[in-house]
């Protein structure tokens, strides 16, 4: 029998606020002008992102949840026995709950988020679920710089984790590098298992993205009041307009924020000039076809051996293994 695992501490790569600071300013200046959507999630974006995971019109969360309910046992099967599960932007983890209740005997759970404190908080949840899993959290930004640490217990393979279609953020060439750079971490008989949002009609979509409520609106607009207090900007967030659509020819939704009138920002330092109904493009979410994207992982070295999803076809789970060299 396995030992009480200690509490959990967490590996900490990277100071965001600097390169908060460099990105913004570099997306400002370009044209058309963007923010890269990976800062939202400061503490109160990792908070406005929950609530609009329980908001009527975000159906990912839910089917995924549903999906993930339904089909969980299964899924651990094909993660296996004695596994690192590596978990990419863990969030609220409540998904991964369902799958460490299944898992034969992990090796170790590896959350990595860019939120420190969503990190530290699930750590401990996860921990107080489960007192002998060894909980091993890393705080980083997983497109840039990070070491997996080992656990105490060998594993006999990795399996990554990254549920909630965040995949959808990257374009579809970042898309594939992403799973590439996978490949490599989980190596030889390593394991993916990744929620991907699926193409639909373009209702749904835009009504996910526009809540009644204004949760999207205020997540959106939290990128202002984020650089406001972390980098001394003036933003007005009243001065800006959510907008959301599905770009079809792209097969995307893109959130924009639409200055309401001219004006002049101030941003660490810098001034920066927005005319009315100029657009600072704050985030794309992908949407793929089930073959579409069994192709982008051939490409990127991953078969699809497994895919779940809800009877309406809205979300799916994909399990991908790598291609023999
Ligand atoms: C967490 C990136 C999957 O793209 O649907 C939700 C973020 N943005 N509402 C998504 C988001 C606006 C979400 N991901």
């Amino acid at each position: 029998m396995q030992q009480q695992a200690s509490v959990p501490e967490v590996l900490d790569f990277g100071s965001p606020k600097a390169s908060f600071r460099d990105d913004l300013l570099s997306g400002l200046q370009q044209l058309p002008k963007s923010i890269p959507s990976k800062y939202f999630y400061d503490e109160r974006g990792a908070a406005l992102f929950e609530q609009i995971c329980e908001t009527p019109e975000y159906y990912p969360t839910r089917t995924e949840l549903e999906i993930t309910r339904t089909h969980g046992e299964e899924m651990a099967r094909c993660l296996g026995e004695r596994c690192l599960l590596v978990e990419y932007g863990s969030g609220a983890s409540l998904k991964t709950r369902i799958l460490l209740d299944h898992l034969e005997e992990p090796a170790g759970y590896v959350p990595i988020d860019i939120s420190r404190e969503q990190l530290e908080r699930t750590s401990r949840i996860i921990h107080g679920l489960h007192p002998r899993l060894e909980v091993l959290p890393v705080c980083a930004d997983y497109t840039g710089d990070y070491a997996l640490p080992a656990p105490t217990r060998p594993a006999r393979h990795v399996s990554v984790y990254f549920p909630g279609s965040t995949i959808g953020n990257f374009t579809r060439p970042q898309a594939a590098s992403f799973l590439e750079h996978v490949a490599e971490i989980s190596g030889e008989g390593g394991g993916l298992l990744l929620g991907v949002d699926l193409h639909k009609d373009r209702a749904t979509l835009d009504r996910a993205y526009n809540d009644a409520a204004g949760v999207t609106e205020a997540f959106n607009k939290n990128l202002l009041v984020r650089a406001n207090r972390e980098l001394g900007a003036d933003f007005r967030p009243d001065a800006f307009r959510h907008v959301a659509f599905y770009e079809e020819d792209e097969g995307r939704i893109e959130m924009h924020l639409e200055s309401v009138r001219d004006q002049i920002v101030r941003v660490a330092g810098r001034l920066v000039s927005l005319s009315a109904g100029e657009r600072i493009h704050t985030e794309n979410s992908y949407k793929y076809g089930l073959d579409q994207f069994a192709e982008l992982a051939q490409g990127a070295g991953w078969s699809v051996v497994a895919c779940w999803t809800d009877p309406e076809r809205l979300f799916s789970v994909q399990y991908l293994e790598v291609n023999p060299a």
